[in-house]
């Protein structure tokens, strides 16, 4: 299972392993959810949470999963406030820390950055988003949702906003690949998903097309993964604000195809109007809710807990 010790890329996951983690999040769920307590199965096992970019959902998931199993958790929140403000490098902190617990998720805005550090690592690393790269563990999570909502089989899902810089739909679309979905991928001309993932799609088999606007596919898809427009990792502000704001998804908008399921990795800024959270398709709060029994499921298989 993760047959480097590490999970940096969806793209070291094959299939079955991943069908595995989606099995065991299924188990996971009723301690996720408190309904069932006191699993010691992480007893005496630590994470370290190294999060050099801001965070809510994916540490504070991490941390829950851990500690609804049993472990404990150590927390880097902010580069500010520890020895990198010092102008240490990640390699030496990667050294430090990997010998005060059992396991690492690490948040970096370098792409590479989680690859670099599990050569310095003795411990599993987790990728917990690096710059535009991978954000594996929320891929599993948004497996996971589109699981439970049975559509995982037959998918037609459109994947909106920014697929340039965004590094949660780069995992994804990678994983859909697998489950030979078909990709609609909406984004302003500037903000398409790069010319090299989509070769690698269609190299793996995805049926891939592209669109400007929303309205073009909502009658087609059963899924709307919408994304914020990383206004991060812009390097010209001004690019930013030409794109801000071009999508957002409204009731009357969904209203033409009442069945469509509406995922977002979250932070949402405005793409996503709050009319729509009290809707039938909305699934985002619970997806992120996801992110717990995915991530319990991720840690026991890592540390080898049965
Ligand atoms: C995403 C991320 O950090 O890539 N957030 C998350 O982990 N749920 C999405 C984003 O920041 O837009």
């Amino acid at each position: 299972m993760f047959s480097n010790g590490h999970i940096i890329s969806i793209r070291e996951l094959s299939k079955r392993e991943i069908d595995f983690v989606l099995s065991r999040a299924e188990e996971m769920e009723p301690y996720a959810r408190g309904t069932k307590c006191g699993s010691d199965l992480l007893a005496g096992k630590i994470l370290a949470n190294l999060f050099y970019e801001p965070s809510t959902r994916t540490r504070l998931s991490f941390e829950t999963a851990m500690k609804r199993l049993g472990g404990e958790v150590i927390n880097m929140h902010s580069p500010e406030a520890s020895s990198v403000a010092k102008g240490e490098n990640l390699a030496d902190t990667i050294r430090t820390v990997s010998s005060y617990c059992d396991v690492i998720a690490l948040r970096h805005p370098k792409e590479g950055a989680a690859r670099m550090a599990a050569s310095f690592s003795t411990v599993p690393i987790i990728n917990a988003g690096d710059g535009a790269g991978q954000h594996p563990t929320q891929t599993l999570l948004d497996l996971y949702t589109i699981k439970r909502e049975g559509l995982l089989d037959n998918l037609r899902i459109a994947l909106i906003g920014d697929l340039k810089y965004g590094r949660t739909v780069h995992s994804l679309a990678y994983a859909l690949a697998l489950y030979k979905a078909i990709l609609y991928l909406v984004s302003p001309p500037t903000l398409r998903m790069p010319e090299e993932i989509k070769s690698d799609l269609e190299d793996a088999g995805a049926e891939i097309f592209e669109y400007e606007d929303v309205g073009e596919v909502i009658r087609d898809v059963n899924i709307l993964y919408v994304t914020r427009i990383q206004r991060e990792r812009f390097p010209d502000p001004t690019e930013y604000t030409r794109v801000a704001g071009v999508y957002r998804i409204t009731p009357e908008l969904i209203a033409e195809n009442e069945d469509v399921v509406v995922m977002h990795p979250l932070p949402r800024v405005d793409e996503i109007d709050t009319r729509v959270d009290s809707t039938r398709n909305a699934r985002y709060f619970l997806q992120a809710f996801y992110g717990v029994p995915v991530r319990m499921a991720i840690l026991s298989i890592l540390l080898g807990a049965k």
